[in-house]
């Protein structure tokens, strides 16, 4: 076999990347991605994460609810972050979500398609990104 560049190393960890994800996703239509930078892990995401995973097993929903981590949202100041994606629904970022209402969530935005209002943040910049 002949030898690899490094830049014919980076294309194929890049396609590989892109094959796990979208194995990943697959079947999995509903989306919650957790804020997982400095602050957001500072701040207990860890145990938002955690929480979810559990709601979700609880709800017999680990199926079909891909739940996946990022880093930085832009929105230090009202971690944990969570985006949570569902067809039909708007998308929504939710602030201060905590062990207590990453379940809330769960149950009744994933289960009840209800937004929980308290919680919902703007997306930063989106004011600009308008214009
Ligand atoms: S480090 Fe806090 S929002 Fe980015």
């Amino acid at each position: 076999m002949a030898k690899m560049s490094l830049d014919d190393l980076r294309k194929l960890r890049d396609t590989k990347k892109t094959d796990i994800q979208r194995r990943e996703a697959e079947g999995k239509e509903i989306q919650v991605i957790v804020g997982m930078g400095t602050c957001g892990i500072a701040a207990g995401a860890k145990v938002t994460l955690d929480a979810f995973l559990s709601a979700l097993d609880d709800h017999k929903l680990v199926d079909s609810v891909l739940v996946r981590q990022t880093g930085c949202m832009g929105l230090c100041h009202s971690e944990p972050t969570v985006e949570v994606l569902v067809p039909g629904m708007p998308t929504v970022i939710y602030g201060r979500v905590d062990a207590a209402c990453a379940r809330e969530i769960v149950s009744k935005h994933l289960v009840g398609k209800a937004l929980l209002d308290d919680h919902i943040l703007d997306r930063p910049a989106a004011d600009i990104m308008k214009g």
